[in-house]
């Protein structure tokens, strides 16, 4: 046991496939070879736990990221960034209709060492919930070892920019191989020549390969920021295992390849739009949606997140609209 397990979390001894039970408030956590179960006090719920896993992990590792984390239509986590609303049904029309809906808001480390531990727990050996299904073995069947270095991956998140003295490395051979699917992708690096007494603050590096070389799928890294502009590229491949109900703006760029989003009212489920995105294509998603995206194959998408912390009260008062700009 951790020292978070002796602390806050709530756990069984594993039940006789290996695998432990958890309480967080009135929610239930438990899963057996192929399914997850979450139980609250009006309803229930199942869902395949390799999609539950590969939500929970970005859950996690995104540290409950901007606004809404639907794990799917049912289950899911609002961020109040300090606080974080656990919920079922409640982004759900039916649910919200039938009065089965359920709501609880927990503090940010209770969550957050809960649902480590259940994904530590529940992630076997052969499974790594942010690679891509073609570069990872199976979520399912009885307790079968741990991969605490997948589930543990630091996301990158550079204060500057990725390459600066100090800041987040470029990708090399040793640790981040080029990805079979970017195999024809140039490696050449620019070259900067910067006067003398600007060699900390002048930098440049070849995006495209190093994102070639990310082993990971649906991770926005943080590879730049101006003040709150920061720009989180990341690779897509198959779905993105969550379906984000955001609380600001975000800006899409389609770098390479091809994405399709499903954009649904963030409060209802109610389907909005659907956007196909091919390279060079750029979108602003509003901050009344959520959105799913789905990539045929491994592609590359430019986030661009404004990170200012006053946004979500702006937006949900009326004073910031919900679309990005008037022409
Ligand atoms: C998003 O919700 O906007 C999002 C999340 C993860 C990604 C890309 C986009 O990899
Ligand atoms: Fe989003």
């Amino acid at each position: 046991m951790t020292v978070a397990d002796q602390h806050a979390v709530s756990a069984s001894e594993p039940n006789t496939l290996g695998y432990r039970d958890y309480t967080l408030g009135e929610f239930q956590f438990r899963r057996d070879e192929y399914f997850a179960y979450i139980t609250w006090p009006t309803g229930s719920h199942m869902m395949s736990v390799d999609a539950f896993l590969r939500a929970l992990q970005r859950d996690v590792a995104w540290d409950f990221f901007y606004g809404t984390v639907n794990f799917d239509g049912v289950f899911g986590t609002v961020n109040h960034y300090g606080t974080v609303d656990i919920f079922a049904g409640r982004y759900n029309e039916a649910y919200r209709k039938a009065e089965l809906d359920y709501s609880e808001n927990v503090e940010t480390p209770l969550i957050g060492e809960t649902f480590t531990s259940i994904l530590e727990d529940w992630t076997n050996e052969t499974f790594d919930p942010f690679a891509s299904p073609h570069e990872t073995g199976s979520a399912f069947g009885v307790k079968n070892g741990a991969n605490t270095r997948a589930v543990r991956r630091e996301r990158v998140t550079a204060k500057r920019m990725v390459g600066l003295p100090g800041d987040a490395p470029l990708r090399g051979d040793d640790t981040h191989p080029v990805n079979r699917m970017f195999a024809d992708v140039a490696q050449d690096e620019p070259v900067v020549e910067a006067e003398p007494g600007f060699e900390g603050g002048v930098s440049s590096f070849n995006l495209f390969a190093y994102l070639s070389r990310s082993d990971v799928t649906w991770n926005p890294s943080v590879a730049s920021a101006c003040k709150d502009s920061l720009f989180c590229p990341t690779t897509e491949e198959y779905i993105l295992p969550i379906i984000h109900g955001n609380d600001r703006v975000e800006w899409f760029v389609q770098l390479s390849d091809e994405i399709t989003w499903e954009v649904e009212d963030r409060d209802t489920g109610a389907v909005r739009a659907r956007v196909v995105m091919k390279p060079g294509d750029v979108c602003a998603m509003p901050a009344d949606i959520r959105h799913q995206g789905y990539a045929p194959k491994r592609s590359m998408l430019l986030v661009w997140e404004n990170a200012n912390p006053d946004l979500p009260d702006l937006i949900a008062s009326g004073r910031t609209p919900t679309y990005p700009i008037d022409f």
